[in-house]
């Protein structure tokens, strides 16, 4: 697939109006991206887990307009919202030439997340992901060549996480379940820069509704985005190893999945949690995004495991919360070492539960 195939050809332009609504998981990356290049093409693979309970509900509904230009209103939990407007319209620019119809309607989005506002979770791909889903929803509705269901399925799903890249890189990865790869690389034959993809790979069953819980130990606005994080990467004096070694860890992380080895899923996860901080910290300007109480959940993380045979994990993504990640044959010990021992760390004492989901689906 090319960019130019994700573009509708031909369309009807008589429908009036209608609406479409679809709720989109958020995902946790167990291989980091961070870099890009234009367009949002990123600079190294990853591979992530969809999560179930994070989610993003979005109502989107149309109808016909007269007149040049976008136009949309959006809605954040019950209320008229102007602050996501100008990244919406971005959004609208950067996909307008794969959906020539967004011109000829005015758009009412009402959006709101399963998760509470400013918790210091990243909405961007579950809120773009499901944009991009009511979006393909209303290109399907509107389309002139409807295909064969199962053709128009795979169409569907690739061609709603090539727009939700637009919309936030890692949103592309949060249209299917259970794991999901994004980025050209030789160990997924089918993988892409320009959507992800179902890893179809052996998974053990040891992986079968693998835990998160998020620990939000800081639900503060993030003091650098992730944009300025991913422009840092240029010319960054390590980025060209870095590459390189997400792609050795994804093709590790492969044979793991297949063979069920946690404690080499724990290492390959931290190292790589790490190494996205460790990137931040050597870049130029340099910055940290992880608190002390960050460390500290870090370290009780590691005596628990020393102490135990667990096989609890910690990753991170941009900014301080922790992602415990373990499987669900530990649900009960965890959540009891997660009260016991670290919930003091959170931020308020707030924390939620998650585990491995299947991806989006329309409501
Ligand atoms: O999708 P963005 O541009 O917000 O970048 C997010 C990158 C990380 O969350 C740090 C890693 C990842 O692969 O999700």
């Amino acid at each position: 697939m090319t960019a130019q195939d994700f573009t509708l050809k031909s369309y009807h332009t008589n429908i009036e109006k209608g609406s479409v609504k679809w709720a989109s998981p958020s995902n946790i990356a167990l291989v980091k991206y961070w870099g890009k290049k234009k367009d949002q093409i990123p600079e190294n693979p990853s591979i992530s887990f969809t999560l179930s309970n994070c989610k993003t509900i979005t109502e989107i509904s149309y109808s016909k307009k007269e007149g040049k230009g976008f136009s949309f209103d959006i809605y954040f939990e019950g209320e008229k919202n102007e602050a996501f407007k100008p990244k919406v319209q971005t959004f609208f620019e950067r996909i307008e030439i794969y959906m020539p119809f967004l011109k000829d309607y005015h758009f009412k989005i009402e959006t709101s997340n399963t998760f509470p506002h400013s918790s210091g979770i990243a909405s961007s791909a579950s809120g773009m992901s499901a944009i991009a889903l009511c979006l393909m929803s209303i290109e399907q509705e509107l389309s002139i060549n409807k295909m064969e269901v199962e053709e128009s399925k795979a169409y569907f799903n690739q061609k709603a996480s090539f727009l939700a890249r637009l919309g936030s890189g890692s949103a592309c990865r949060s249209i299917e379940g259970e794991l999901v790869v994004w980025g050209e690389n030789k160990s997924v034959a089918e993988s892409s820069d320009l959507y992800g993809v179902k890893f179809e790979g052996e998974v053990h069953s040891n992986f079968n509704n693998y835990q998160d819980t998020i620990l939000l130990v800081d639900k503060g606005e993030k003091q650098v985005s992730s944009t300025v994080g991913h422009q840092l990467m240029f010319g960054h004096p390590f980025a060209k190893e870095r590459f390189v070694q997400a792609h050795d860890n994804l093709a590790k992380l492969k044979t793991i999945l297949a063979s069920g080895d946690l404690n080499e899923f724990v290492k390959i996860v931290e190292s790589e949690a790490l190494t996205l901080h460790a990137m931040m910290m050597t870049s130029m300007p340099y910055f940290i995004l992880m608190k002390p109480n960050t460390l500290e959940i870090i370290n009780k993380i590691w005596t628990f495991r020393e102490r135990t045979d667990s096989k609890v994990c910690f990753t991170l993504d941009a900014g301080a919360n922790v992602h415990v990640l373990y499987p669900e044959s530990e649900k009960e010990t965890i959540l009891e070492f997660i009260k016991n021992e670290l919930v003091s760390y959170c931020q308020n004492g707030h924390f939620i539960c998650d585990q491995i989901g299947l991806g989006a689906n329309q409501i």
